[in-house]
This record gives C-alpha cells, structure tokens and sequence, in this order.
C-alpha cells in the first residue's frame, strides 16, 4: 500500500496529538450535558473510534452510513441511511466525519437530523478542505486543514481501498482512473 503513495501528509502520531486536543475542548463543551455521537460510515469509523475513546463522559454513540463519492469525484447528491437506534431528542449531538469537502454530506446530515428533536447540534471533521464552498455549515471542531487534493488513510479510501492506513496521504496520480483533465 505505502508505494502507492505519492507523499505521508499526516503522520499517525501527528493524528493521535491531535485527536487528544479535540476530545478535551469537546469534553469541555460537552461535559454534563446528555451527549450523542455520531460517526459518519464509512470514512470517520477510524477517526470516530479514535476520538470517543479520548472523551471521558458518558455518551450515547451511533452509525449513520452516508455516501457521495465515486472514485475522486462526489457525485454531488448525498445518500443517507436514516437508521439511528438511538433516539436524540433533546440530547447534544456531535456528528463526526472524516473530511469536509463541499460540505454536502454533513449539511444534509444535519439538516436530517434536526427533525428528530435534538437540543443542539455540532460537528467535527477530522480534515478540512481549502477549497470555496456555496455551503453555510462550518465545522464547529477541525483536526487539520488540507490542501484541496484527494488524499486517502486512516479511514478514507479510494474506490473502497486505503482505508487501513495508520495515516493521512496522497496517492500517486497515475493510480487515479477518473481524474484525467
Ligand atoms: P462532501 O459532502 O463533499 O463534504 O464530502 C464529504 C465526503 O466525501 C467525506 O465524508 C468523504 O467520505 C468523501 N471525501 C471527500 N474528499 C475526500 C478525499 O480527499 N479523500 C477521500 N474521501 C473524500
Ligand atoms: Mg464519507
């Protein structure tokens, strides 16, 4: 796997430090408050299981799968499997997802969300893109800013694969299918 990449942008340690930074001001903010997370599938499993394991207050957490990527490209409309097993009406909810790129997946999700009652809800991206967006929604806790580029590791992927890495990198151009312009 690591030959594929073109470059490590993110070092696995460089993540953990970081994780621990975000879980204090959320524990911080979230702290005597009835808390749910939510973990965006696939791409945050990695980052959210990292991340509530650094928080040290009780919390509910949950799976939503959502999905907008074909290769290198978002499709630009997103799809959501509404099947929380937790209810989050009046509770604090924190949605968790890998990368903030248009921004499409976690406003929907929000906006899905809201519907079912929550007190209050906040978000955290474990990257977020350089890039201008149309969307209104900023991530209330951002581990790291990255260049617009696609990159691939610790729980993002490309076509499915990647995911695994202990790290935040990018591919070799020549292995991108999709991406000639
Ligand atoms: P958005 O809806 O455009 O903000 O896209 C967010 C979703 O697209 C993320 O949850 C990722 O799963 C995926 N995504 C966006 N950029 C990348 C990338 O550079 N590498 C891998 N997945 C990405
Ligand atoms: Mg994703």
């Amino acid at each position: 796997m690591e030959k594929d990449l073109a470059e490590i942008l993110i070092s696995s340690e460089q993540i953990m430090a970081r994780n621990a930074e975000l879980a204090h001001d959320i524990v911080a903010d979230f702290q005597d408050r009835p808390t749910t997370v939510i973990i965006l599938s696939n791409g945050a499993i990695i980052f959210g299981a990292d991340l509530v394991r650094q928080m040290s207050i009780p919390l509910e957490l949950d799976v939503l799968s959502a999905k907008s990527y074909t290769g290198t490209r978002s499709r630009g409309e997103v799809e959501v499997a509404q099947e929380l097993h937790v209810s989050i009406a009046d509770r604090h909810v924190l949605v968790v997802d890998d990368i903030f790129d248009s921004g499409l997946t976690l406003s929907k999700v929000v906006s899905q969300l809201q519907t079912h009652g929550p007190r209050e809800i906040r978000t955290c991206v474990l990257l977020n893109k350089q890039r201008p967006r149309e969307i209104k929604l900023q991530p209330d806790y951002i581990g790291f800013p990255v260049e617009d580029q696609f990159v691939v590791g610790y729980g993002l992927d490309y076509n499915h694969q990647y995911r695994n890495l202990p790290y935040i990198g990018v591919l070799h151009a020549r292995l991108y299918t999709d991406t000639a312009e």
